[in-house]
């Protein structure tokens, strides 16, 4: 392949999961169950055709098989979760050995692959008995976090050096606490920011027991910086827009890089009565990160005209279901009449990949930032052995193109991390939405290189396309 977009020696190519999503065996050897478990048990009409992660892509039995998939693809790198209830069915006990040896052999088989492991501490599997005790919005669980990640860090510290503590905790916020699209399901803004709140004290707990235990781990965060720009140059929209941009994303990026909530929100909450959660400032300052990992999908367009609250998200694919989000009093995100859109509705602008790097790097200039999800969701299926997904990779390399402009612009991008690895558990929309290099056969759970897994093994062995 000639190479017009080189990219830094040392680049990470690779791809991201969860364990929620690609584990399964949610029963297997002493694993408790989450939050999403339960939730998918008793509201599958929730859920798009009532799917559930008891099987998922069943990765915890077929790990090896997934990791030789990964070095044939060409990876250096992978992203992917400890499943918290996996390693403690119960919060308040003793580790559960045989999860916490799954752990160990994923480790060990990445290593011995050349593949370096990217450990997400948090991604949303929540053990279902701390959601029945108040969630995030409870100090126990920043507790209870603190020892799951201290153990972590004990036991894997020896061999992983990349370390996140939370996946995306705006998005969890707001689909917990003010969609209620997820789990627990509520719909008030003072639980928002408490849960909000406790996620940021939870990784800077995290970030403060690691660096202690492990002085050579680099601890990061993963945040959806998806710019926010206002649906209409009017004084209202920019507003609207800064508002929302308040609450998604600096609540969380302030802290994480400069430690500090951001004075203008915490002033927004107080003057509408939310903000009755002690802010612990001098714990804020010790979760500084070392890296950033940033997550990106689509920009937001927000108007100030938001008359109502309601939310609908398109879980179909059929393209007539229009995503709402709206939030009365405060903004409303409309989509860009100019935009372009997957199925599922979700504009593809790789502009916005761009200034989100750019928007990290000029937080602090220089910070390692990682991209650790980006990729497309489609309805796909096979052609003989294979997938053609050309969709797929001219939405990566349009995306690439940002991060290599992002990089020539300054910023310190150091790796990049498609979503996903395979076609998983999509969260309510099932499995009908396919993200994966990799297809899986949900009656045989066989797996099947895309077109877009061939052609990322070329970029990778290349560093460059
Ligand atoms: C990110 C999550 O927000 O979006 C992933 O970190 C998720 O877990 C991805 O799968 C795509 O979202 P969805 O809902 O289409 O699966």
């Amino acid at each position: 392949m000639s190479v017009r977009y080189r990219f830094p020696v040392g680049f990470v190519w690779g791809s991201a999961t969860a364990a929620l999503q690609v584990e399964g065996a949610t029963n297997s050897d002493g694993r408790g169950p989450s939050v999403w478990d339960v939730f998918c048990r008793d509201h599958p009409e929730k859920i798009f055709e009532g799917a559930t992660p008891d099987m998922a892509c069943d990765h915890y039995h077929r790990f090896r098989e997934d990791v030789r998939e990964m070095r044939e693809i060409g990876h250096n790198g992978y992203r992917f979760s400890i499943s918290w209830p996996r390693l403690f069915p119960d919060p308040r006990g003793p580790v559960n050995q045989s999860g916490a040896d799954f752990y160990d052999r994923l480790i060990d088989c990445l290593l011995e692959n050349g593949i370096e492991p990217n450990v997400t501490l948090y991604h949303w599997d929540l053990p279902h008995s701390l959601g029945e005790t108040g969630g995030w919005e409870c100090q126990e669980t920043v507790d209870r976090f603190t020892d799951y990640a201290r153990s972590c860090f004990a036991r894997y510290g020896d061999r992983v050096t990349l370390w996140s503590t939370i996946n995306e905790p705006g998005w969890s916020a707001l689909n917990g606490y003010i969609t209620g699209l997820h789990p627990p399901c509520k719909q008030d803004q003072g639980a928002f920011v408490r849960a909000a709140t406790g996620l940021m004290e939870a990784h800077a707990r995290a970030v403060a027991v690691g660096h202690e235990s492990s002085p050579n781990a680099k601890i990061g965060i993963v945040l959806n910086l998806s710019p926010i720009h206002p649906a209409t140059p009017s004084e209202k929209d920019l507003d609207a827009a800064r508002m929302a941009d308040g609450m998604l994303n600096r609540w969380f990026l302030e802290p994480a890089i400069r430690g500090e909530f951001p004075e203008d929100i915490m002033y927004l909450y107080e003057s509408r009565g939310i903000l009755d959660r002690r802010l612990d400032r001098d714990l804020i300052r010790k979760g500084t990160v070392d890296f950033l990992g940033v997550n990106y999908y689509y920009p937001h367009h927000a108007s100030a005209a938001a008359d109502e609250t309601a939310f609908f998200l398109n879980t179909s694919g059929r393209r007539e279901e229009a995503c709402q989000f709206s939030l009365a009093g405060l903004f409303r995100f409309v989509p860009n009449p100019e935009g372009r859109f997957t199925d599922w509705g979700w504009e593809i602008d790789p502009e916005g990949l761009h200034q989100s790097l750019i928007r990290a790097d000029r937080y602090r200039h220089g910070i390692p930032l990682y991209v650790t999800e980006n990729g497309i969701g489609r309805q796909e299926s096979l052609i003989g052995e294979t997938v053609d997904d050309s969709e797929r990779i001219e939405y990566l390399q349009s995306h690439l193109k940002a991060v290599h402009r992002a990089i020539a612009d300054g910023a310190n991008v150091k790796g990049y991390y498609m979503w996903s690895l395979m076609d998983n558990f999509s969260w309510l929309n099932g499995f009908k939405k396919r993200y994966g290099f990799l297809f899986i056969d949900r009656t045989t759970l066989a797996r099947f290189k895309k077109k877009s897994a061939y052609w990322y093994r070329e970029v990778s062995l290349a560093n460059g396309f």
